[in-house]
């Protein structure tokens, strides 16, 4: 890895933007890495712009990934501030890590974590936000607790990510 890669990346994680559960989300992402195992999940809120297209309001992050899968989704959540979903879509993995530079290859699959939870977050079939409950508050609020919170292995998820042009 280049030394200014690695001056952004350390940059990025010694003040993550956008880190931490957003309550008031109005979807939600997970995902996990086939490559190394580290996981990602990633809050969406939409709003609606002057033009009346729902965008992204802001989008936050919880992950037990790299220094590197941090750097990047603290940047892509940054960059994805604004869009529509369509665009927010069409971004990959190196779309999403721009701001840092180009990735060595060992470290692509950390980008394209960041590309799969948001990817999660953003289509219809996104799992929804548990409703918060004061009787009955959900049992994995966090990414933390999801992945503590039990033993099965229907908890591991895998990315499986569209080729372009599939
Ligand atoms: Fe797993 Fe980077 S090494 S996300």
């Amino acid at each position: 890895m280049s030394d200014d890669l690695q001056k952004r990346i350390h940059e990025a994680i010694a003040n993550p933007k956008n880190l931490g559960e957003m309550e008031n989300a109005d979807s939600v992402g997970t995902v996990g890495s086939a490559d190394c195992g580290d996981m990602l999940r990633m809050w969406v809120k939409f709003k609606e712009d002057a033009q009346g297209r729902k965008v992204i309001d802001r989008a936050t992050f919880q992950t037990f990934g790299c220094e590197t899968a941090i750097a990047v989704a603290s940047v892509a959540t940054e960059l994805i501030a604004g869009k529509t979903v369509d665009e927010a879509l069409s971004m990959s993995g190196s779309d999403l890590s721009a701001p840092l530079g180009p990735l060595p290859p060992m470290k692509i699959h950390c980008a394209q974590l960041v590309e799969g939870a948001l990817r999660s977050a953003l289509t219809p079939t996104a799992a929804p936000v548990p409703a918060a409950s004061p009787a009955q508050p959900p049992k994995a609020a966090t990414l933390f607790d999801s992945l503590h919170s039990g033993t099965s292995s229907e908890k591991k998820v895998k990315i499986v990510l569209k080729q372009p042009g599939s």
